[in-house]
């Protein structure tokens, strides 16, 4: 029983790894954010925790970046992921690998896994024919096109029929379909499996063109040096050698499966159906569970620069700080949704939850509790903050966390922001200290253990201003023991 705990005790939460064709955007920080948040969340919960993030840096599209921009490809990819690892110090984000795919040890694993299929038969070569948009490095289907364009990318995708080695699909298909009927291959939200379950249910998979001739930047294929790999399939592998594996089929890391791939609602197909396929061909296990996020959407539209309604990452960074910005963008909608900001909403909010909400509150409770002598249970509290966290969880938080649902686990928190305010204004502690002492310990306790708790509840979320609200409260707690030593 007790060693079943402790092989259940992991937590392995993966991002998106990111096109190294162009700097970071409030999107990417989006989900990044949210992934450490649940690491974070699980971190706290005692569990083995392993957060990975990084960049996504072959293929066609790189490739053609790097010429317009008159580089290699390979300065290109180093420029742009040394920006984003800049934004996620910046972000304090606490990933636990930054895996690229131009690394050494993922080029060899991706080699080794394209000779274990070809071996075993199941990618073979033959020809393709197929529509294809180098903006989603996909083949896309008539039925995706709208008005003969990538709705995505708004342009018409190339017709492409070259030579190319193709991985088996359609005799998985059938395990696929019940797999993600059985929830041992979970897709959430609801809708998103239903979603997928029609598209598989509704057509024959093709194989896939797992290779291509004319793109030089990506890796070459073990037994055909004039192909490189195609890019998905180099970059879903990141997910198990960013655990540093080195394609050895015997030797999966222990931490895989992942619990969760966090992705945006754009690339669910290709995760849905090319990655667990992959896996299903290589024999190992599918990942637990796919989280589907919605867009950021600004002003109801998506962010463009033609249409101007771009906000930048570092200009939210400027003016709201690194705490503020993780909690104007994880409270500004739900998570599964499409979330619409504008820059007016977010100051708004900033003013009304951040500076005279919780600033506020803590403002005053210090001050205000300066020479309060804390009674035993609320020290005991401050000095083993696991047992109020468990309260929290159980009474506050609920299953938020596990759901992702981010803005409501903040909503909550922030309800006891404005009721511990609205108590301290009811209850005028500044002047009940002179008319009734009992009164006045007994509201400012229960405003400071409220605040402690809240301090506590934000770690995940805004992991600063929690430590500064902790050492806060701590400093006070530790000079009325010292007082009392004297
Ligand atoms: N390289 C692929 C993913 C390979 S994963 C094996 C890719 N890269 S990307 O740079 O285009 O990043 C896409 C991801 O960025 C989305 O899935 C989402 O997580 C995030 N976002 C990009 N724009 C977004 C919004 N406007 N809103 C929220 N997140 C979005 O696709």
């Amino acid at each position: 029983m007790f060693f079943g705990n402790i092989m259940n005790n992991k937590f392995y939460i993966t991002t998106p790894i990111y096109y190294a064709n162009a700097l970071p955007h409030i999107g990417h920080a989006y989900t990044t954010i949210a992934a450490d948040i649940a690491a974070r969340f699980h971190k706290l919960e005692g569990e083995k925790t392993f957060m990975l993030t990084g960049m996504d840096e072959h293929g066609a599209k790189i490739q053609e970046k790097a010429e317009d921009e008159g580089k290699t490809p390979q300065e290109l990819v180093d420029g742009v992921s040394d920006e984003f690892k800049n934004l996620w110090s910046e972000l304090n984000i606490e990933y636990s690998n930054f895996i690229r795919t131009t690394n050494e040890n993922h080029k060899k694993a991706v080699q080794k896994t394209l000779q274990h299929l070809f071996d075993k038969g199941v990618i073979y070569k033959g020809e393709y024919e197929g529509l294809y948009c180098t903006g989603c490095e996909q083949f896309l289907n008539e039925s995706d096109l709208v008005d003969g364009k990538c709705p995505d990318h708004n342009r018409e995708p190339e017709i492409m029929k070259e030579e190319s080695y193709m991985l088996k699909m359609e005799e998985r298909q059938e395990e696929l379909i019940e797999k993600i009927k059985s929830g041992e291959f979970e897709i959430y939200p609801e809708r998103y499996k239903n979603e997928i379950l029609s598209f598989l249910e509704g057509q024959e998979l093709k194989d896939l063109s797992i290779s291509r001739k004319n793109v030089s930047w990506g890796i070459t294929l073990p037994f055909d040096e004039t192909h490189t790999t195609y890019v998905w399939f180099d970059a879903f592998l990141n997910y198990i050698t960013g655990l540093g594996w080195d394609g050895d089929m015997s030797n999966i890391p222990e931490r895989w499966p992942a619990n969760v791939h966090l992705i945006g609602k754009d690339i669910l197909r290709v995760h849905a159906t090319i990655w667990p396929i992959m896996l299903m061909q290589l024999g190992i296990d599918l990942p637990k569970k796919i989280f589907v996020h919605g867009h950021i959407l600004s002003g109801g539209k998506k962010m463009s620069k033609t249409l101007g309604n771009v906000i930048g990452i570092d200009e939210m960074r400027e003016k709201f700080g690194t705490d503020g910005t993780r909690y104007l963008l994880l409270s500004a909608g739900t998570f599964s949704d499409d979330v619409d900001i504008t820059m007016e909403r977010m100051i708004e909010k900033y003013n009304n939850d951040l500076a005279n909400g919780l600033g506020n509150l803590v403002s005053r409770v210090v001050k205000l509790s300066e020479d309060l002598d804390l009674n035993e249970s609320i020290r005991e509290a401050i000095v083993e903050p696991a047992i109020i966290r468990e309260q929290c969880k159980t009474d506050i938080l609920g299953d938020t966390m596990e759901k992702m649902e981010f803005s409501k686990a903040l909503e909550n928190i922030w309800n006891i922001v404005r009721e511990s305010n609205k108590k301290i204004e009811d209850t005028k502690p500044w002047e009940l200290k002179k008319t009734d002492q009992d009164k006045f310990e007994a509201v400012m306790g229960g405003l400071v253990l409220d605040l402690f708790r809240v301090s506590q509840l934000l770690i995940p979320f805004m992991p600063e201003t929690a430590e500064k609200i902790k050492k806060s409260l701590e400093t006070k707690e530790r000079e009325i023991l010292f007082e009392r030593i004297k």
